[in-house]
């Protein structure tokens, strides 16, 4: 009877990954390979943005998609002036062939898009939105440093106030509709996780752990002294228990992980003005002059730096 318990227990904490969280690579993704394992989305920004996706064939021909050895870049036109009559600037937004639910991603990034009326984000997605959960990883607006990681849900999920991280909460329900979308953001600690900050530093790397008792997103500027080996080397095999204090922790307290979050599409995307980043309060708080559309259609050479420069992805299960 007591051996049976404690037999029960044991299997139960394995199942948590209490005992250890190693993990091994399932999927790695460099260059040319994002083009066979995500697929360019030319469907209409539900976030309203002033841009145009388009699709694989078209971002190629444009140069809007472009890879060579480590480097995969994705970007938004910076060429073509507008017509305020016409579609939007033309810009890309990928999604994952493959569906994962507990899983780590490591994203190596050299690069991420910049300028005013830039909505970069580096996300995941379930399915009938908000029901299936969203996680983002990297996201802000009009260069605004530094980065927010934020959770979207459906009702029923909220976090605790006080929680082992080093970034700072934005709010704590992750309910889309008690807090007209917005949900229960995170803020990272360095303003090198985020635009031109993150840019000069040369990038680096962002993971997440998602289990079904907490979600955990770091971030490691490129020469941080305290980039786990494995995170830098991409190893094979990976162990978050030896990664730190994550920048931002949601646990499965007051929001069961299993849930609220499904499946989920791993998204790449670079809108530009919309529901966030066009608000005139926050576009012109950021500094960035006249409305958000306008300077969008106006100002083509505006977006030379509106690019991600990716080296690598590596997913872990
Ligand atoms: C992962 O790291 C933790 C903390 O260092 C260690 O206790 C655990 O044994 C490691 N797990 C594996 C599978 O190596
Ligand atoms: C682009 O990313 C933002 C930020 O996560 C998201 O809210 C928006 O829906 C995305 N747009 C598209 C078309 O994917
Ligand atoms: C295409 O884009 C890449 C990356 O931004 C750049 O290095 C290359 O010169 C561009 N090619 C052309 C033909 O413009």
């Amino acid at each position: 009877m007591l051996a049976s318990h404690t037999a029960l227990l044991l299997l139960a904490s394995l199942a948590s990954g209490a005992l250890g969280a190693s993990y091994t690579q399932s999927d790695s993704h460099t260059g040319d390979g994002f083009l066979k394992s995500f697929a360019h989305e030319a469907i209409s920004d539900p976030t309203h943005g002033r841009v145009n996706y388009v699709d694989q064939a078209t971002a190629l021909a444009k140069n809007l998609t472009f890879s060579s050895g480590d480097h995969f870049v994705i970007r938004a036109d910076h060429t073509t002036k507008l017509s305020a009559s016409g579609p939007g600037r033309n810009s890309v937004r990928l999604q994952s062939n493959k569906k994962y639910t507990t899983h780590v991603t490591v994203w190596n990034i050299r690069h991420m898009p910049v300028g005013c009326g830039t909505w970069p984000a580096v996300w995941e997605v379930g399915s009938n939105w908000p029901n299936g959960g969203e996680i983002d990883i990297l996201e802000g607006v009009n260069d605004v440093s530094p980065n927010q990681a934020t959770l979207h849900t459906n009702s029923g999920c909220s976090m605790p106030a006080s929680r082992s991280q080093t970034g700072s909460s934005t709010g704590n329900n992750c309910d889309v509709a008690a807090t007209n979308n917005a949900g229960c953001g995170v803020k990272a600690p360095s303003s090198n996780s985020y635009g031109s900050a993150f840019n000069s530093a040369g990038g680096g790397w962002y993971a997440m752990e998602r289990t079904n008792s907490f979600i955990k997103i770091w971030f490691w500027s490129r020469n941080s002294g305290s980039v786990p080996s494995d995170v830098k080397n991409g190893a094979t095999t990976i162990n978050t228990s030896n990664w730190g204090t994550p920048f931002a922790y949601f646990p499965s307290q007051s929001c069961s992980i299993s849930d609220h979050f499904d499946e989920h599409n791993l998204i790449i995307n670079l809108t530009l003005c919309g529901d966030w980043a066009g608000q005139s309060s926050v576009f012109n708080g950021a500094g960035c002059s006249g409305d958000c559309v306008s300077y969008v259609n106006n100002n083509p050479s505006a977006f030379t730096n509106a690019y991600f420069d990716i080296q690598w992805l590596k997913i872990y299960q």
